[in-house]
């Protein structure tokens, strides 16, 4: 028996590594050893003494130490070697492990000391069967739980909804299953309840990996046609990777039901990671926000705020004006609008929309066909070029601040398709101006088209030094060879030939 000891002390130091909840149970069973050990010397002593109290005192001091170096031993084998080898079976398969060896040793001892194994086993059975009348419910929990097993049907780290607690399974016991809720509870369900009753095990299915379908709600009014509001939403959040959202299934929104006054939409999407379930959907919420306030749309607000809202035209006008007014600060803000007067610079406010971008997204994509030019008056944005073959080239940084830089001029100015994806880099807040916007000012001031073509020759000739390597005097031939058919495209695209 005294071997054991450096075995123990070694299981013990590498048991000690463990956390605090995975060590549960060792100071009892060290104790018990420890007892075990005293009584050995105790016996020892006695038996020099020829006391006759030695025999039976060994031999119990030999059983304990016998039962605590079995429960020791499995918690070695479960707690360390096994996780080791990347095994982690449950709690329950360790204590019932343990019970069998206590059981054998039991015996062991018993027919070592001259009992009939037949009639142990006869008087065991009939023992058995007793305390398992007397102890149905306990039992129903334990055969709960060796068939919640057996079946394989929960596994650890899954996630459950059982009645009104959804939690993750973090222990599988005897008696019950402890399930750790995202509010930091815990619970412990009986084994009994999950045998007897229905639970759900969230984002499983068979051959498909672990995402979960969730549900983002909105109303919206009966003025936006039904199918403008999902195009925006399903863009909004396709476009481009929210952390945690699938990319397959694709997110998608549907038309749920039509209100008393408003019109109800879902998006729906597959959370990867079942964690972060309410940042997720504020992340998605986040990219339909903008992407509404982008197309102009509204959500559909309660009818008394409208009547209130509409009461108040005086103050409706204030905020139009407000508005307005922080619309021209943006346009002055543009170095290229410099030499504008005021009556140009709201002439062109009054054409921009409002269209913020979450970090991430991409507000321009290569190939597209050219809508808006971009004033940026806020974050930072970068510009990609997609070479081919999957090469990516970062063809520079637009910031918004004091002085706003603008970009998508090369589109919509020449009505050719976008030659670069500008992603924002951080949370970017933009307004767009349409073709009709910038004509009326092209056509008061020919020159900035003049301005405009320089920056624009300057841009591709960047652009084509990304595609292929240019020389010094190649990039230069080819500024000036496109400033001037920049110009002419632009004056033919806004006809303002011969002007
Ligand atoms: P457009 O082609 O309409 O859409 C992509 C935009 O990226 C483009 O207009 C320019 O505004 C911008 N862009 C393209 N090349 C460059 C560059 N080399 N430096 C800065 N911006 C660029």
């Amino acid at each position: 028996m005294h071997f054991q000891l450096p075995l123990v002390m070694l299981g013990w130091m590498s048991l000690l590594r463990l956390k605090p909840v995975e060590r549960e149970g060792l100071t009892g069973s060290l104790l018990l050893y420890a007892m075990g050990l005293a009584g050995l010397l105790l016996s020892g002593f006695l038996h020099a003494l020829e006391a006759r109290t030695a025999g039976p005192a060994g031999e119990f001091s030999v059983l304990v130490l016998g039962l605590a170096s079995i429960r020791l031993g499995g918690m070695f084998l479960f707690r360390v070697l096994l996780p080791c080898a990347g095994l982690r079976p449950p709690r329950m398969v360790e204590d019932l492990a343990t019970f069998a060896g206590y059981i054998a040793w039991g015996m062991v001892r018993l027919s070592h000391l001259g009992l009939d194994l037949g009639s142990i086993v006869t008087t065991s059975a009939i023992i058995t069967a007793i305390i398992a009348f007397s102890l149905q419910e306990s039992l129903g929990n334990i055969l709960g739980g060796a068939t919640l097993q057996l079946e394989n049907s929960i596994h650890l780290g899954d996630w459950i909804k059982v009645d009104d607690v959804v939690g993750r399974v973090v222990d599988i016991r005897w008696r019950s299953t402890v399930v750790e809720t995202r509010n930091w509870e815990t619970a412990v369900i009986p084994n009994s309840t999950l045998m007897r009753n229905k639970f759900v095990i969230l984002g499983r299915r068979i051959g498909e990996p672990v995402q979960w379908r969730r549900w983002i709600y909105l109303n919206v009014s009966y003025d936006v046609t039904p199918r403008r509001v999902i195009q925006t939403v399903e863009d909004a959040l396709r476009r481009a990777r929210i952390p945690h959202v699938a990319m397959e299934p694709e997110p998608n929104c549907v038309l749920l039901g039509i209100k008393e006054n408003t019109v109800e939409y879902a998006a729906r999407y597959w959370l990867t990671d079942l964690a972060v379930d309410d940042p997720t959907d504020s992340a998605v919420r986040e990219r339909i926000f903008a992407a509404f306030q982008r197309a102009g749309l509204k959500f559909a607000f309660d009818e008394r705020i409208v009547h209130l809202i509409q009461s108040g035209e005086e103050q409706d006008a204030r905020t139009q004006r407000r508005d307005l007014e922080q619309r021209i600060g943006i346009v002055r803000q543009i170095e290229l609008f410099a030499g504008l007067t005021d009556a140009e610079r709201e002439g062109i406010a009054r054409h921009l929309v409002y269209a913020p971008f979450l970090a991430g997204e991409t507000i321009t994509r290569q190939g597209d066909v050219a809508h808006w030019l971009y004033l940026q008056v806020s974050g930072e944005a970068e510009v990609v070029l997609d070479a081919g073959n999957g090469q990516k080239r970062s063809l520079g940084t637009i910031r918004g601040g004091a002085n706003g830089d603008f970009f998508g001029e090369m589109g919509m100015l020449t009505g050719a398709p976008r030659s670069a994806n500008v992603i924002a880099v951080t949370d970017v807040e933009c307004y767009r101006l349409d073709k009709q916007g910038f004509e009326q000012t092209l056509k008061a001031r020919p020159a900035i088209a003049e301005e405009i073509s320089l920056l624009m020759a300057q841009r591709k000739a960047d652009l084509a030094s990304a595609q292929d390597e240019l020389s010094q005097a190649a990039r230069q031939r080819l500024l000036e060879e496109s400033r001037g058919e920049l110009l002419h495209r632009i004056r033919r695209f806004f006809n303002l030939e011969g002007a």
